[in-house]
């Protein structure tokens, strides 16, 4: 049984950097050692240089040592403008990352409430990834 987040994610999610958008997303990742790092999402006026929480997170993780293979988890929660908890799912280049850093083996648990997590594998998310093996 994973780790319950729930009350880490509402804390990290005041972290988030989201002037455009409003809509805050906050992440954390595990590893197959337990090692655990967080990321936000961090908006920018250039509006594709914006970091999800979640790559944001992995980043870290890598950042601090993690090889691929070793992310088993991804945690998510997310709030919106009008400052209600949102039940959010990875986007697709989030989905990219988790798939290739988690050796296409990680969990991904979308919280709505403290007890109501969808949860759902990467593969289940990211059907036929294409994981670079042909490169
Ligand atoms: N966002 C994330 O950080 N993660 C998701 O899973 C969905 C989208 C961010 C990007 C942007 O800052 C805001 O949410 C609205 O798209």
């Amino acid at each position: 049984m994973h780790k319950n987040y729930f009350s880490e994610l509402v804390k990290l999610l005041d972290n988030a950097s989201a002037p455009y958008s409003g809509f805050s997303v906050a992440a954390i990742v595990v590893t197959k050692n337990q090692s655990v790092y967080r990321g936000v999402n961090v908006e920018s006026a250039a509006y594709p240089t914006t970091i999800c929480a979640e790559r944001n997170a992995i980043q870290t993780a890598v950042t601090e040592g993690a090889k691929i293979g070793d992310i088993k988890e991804v945690h998510i929660l997310a709030r919106n403008a009008a400052k209600a908890l949102i039940k959010a799912h990875p986007c697709g280049g989030c989905r990219q990352v988790i798939a290739e850093q988690s050796g296409y083996d990680a969990m991904v648990y979308s919280y709505a409430t403290e007890t109501e997590i969808e949860q759902h594998t990467i593969a289940e998310l990211l059907p036929l990834a294409f994981l670079g093996a042909e490169l």
